[in-house]
């Protein structure tokens, strides 16, 4: 098992967003987290990257066992280095480059040189086929190819599990399958990725496990065809009849 998490709880503001969930993630695997809004999804990617603190949950991750409500600077940022978050709203540096927005944070986050960050950097814009962009500002960029850079970014170092968080929820709907392909090419790469969507065609045709997630809590998972075609619970049956979607 690549990542075992036990028991995370959450509360913020006297709402119990996560209610002690149990997630197990094996080397390679894709997982897609589907849910309506406000079930806590962002929530769980954001504690399990320790962008925010759990209030109990322990982890494992690689050889490291961490207490997610306390853990150390030192295994927050040895997690960092090995898990990478893609965001839905790119989250990219305004007043900096495509490469730029690669980069730096290779410089400064883990004291690479410039030559080496820089060439690195490169190489992950040529694997989103933006290596021409290279000297863009976000600015100049659509909301696909700033996704994609952000998704560079994410995976410049080659992470353990890369998290994203609805990374094409933002984006207009002709933009959409540009980062959804980079998105599967990844997958096809063996990369180990938890993927929080609306997109029920790739959870469908990419991922491995779907999870219905729901009030904090997982309300069931299977392979694809168990939770679109044969959902037990009545939660993921109404969840899915709403969305009308043609998945
Ligand atoms: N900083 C905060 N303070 C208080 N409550 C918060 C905070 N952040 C999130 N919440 C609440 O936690 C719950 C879960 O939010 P979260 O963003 O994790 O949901 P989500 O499943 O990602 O929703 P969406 O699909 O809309 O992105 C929501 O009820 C939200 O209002
Ligand atoms: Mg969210």
């Amino acid at each position: 098992m690549l990542l075992d998490i036990k028991n995370i709880k959450k509360t913020l503001k006297n709402n119990h967003v996560l209610k002690g969930i149990d997630l197990s993630i094996e080397k390679g695997e894709v997982v897609a987290i589907i849910g309506p809004s406000g079930s806590g999804k962002t929530t769980l990617l954001r504690n399990i990257n320790f962008l925010e603190t759990a209030d109990s949950g322990m982890m494992k991750f690689r050889d490291q066992q961490i207490d997610m409500a306390k853990p150390s600077k030192e295994k927050i940022l040895w997690t960092r280095r090995h898990m990478a978050m893609v965001f839905q709203n790119y989250n990219l540096f305004k007043n900096k480059t495509a490469l730029e927005n690669i980069s730096e944070g290779l410089i400064f986050g883990q004291n690479m040189e410039k030559k080496t960050a820089e060439s690195l950097a490169e190489a992950a814009l040529n694997q989103v086929g933006l290596i021409d962009k290279k000297d863009f500002y976000p600015s100049q960029l659509s909301g696909g190819q700033q996704q994609r850079i952000g998704i560079a970014r994410a995976t410049v170092l080659n992470p353990d599990i890369v998290l994203f968080d609805e990374p094409t929820s933002a984006l207009d709907p002709e933009l959409v399958g540009t980062v959804l392909r980079d998105m599967k090419q990844l997958a096809e790469k063996g990369q180990t990725m938890i993927v929080v969507t609306h997109q029920m065609s790739f959870a469908r045709n990419v991922a491995d496990r779907v999870i219905f997630f729901a009030d904090g809590e997982i309300i069931e998972q299977g392979n694809a065809e168990e939770v679109f075609d044969h959902p037990q619970n009545d939660r993921t049956r109404k969840f899915l009849s709403a969305i009308a979607e043609d998945y």
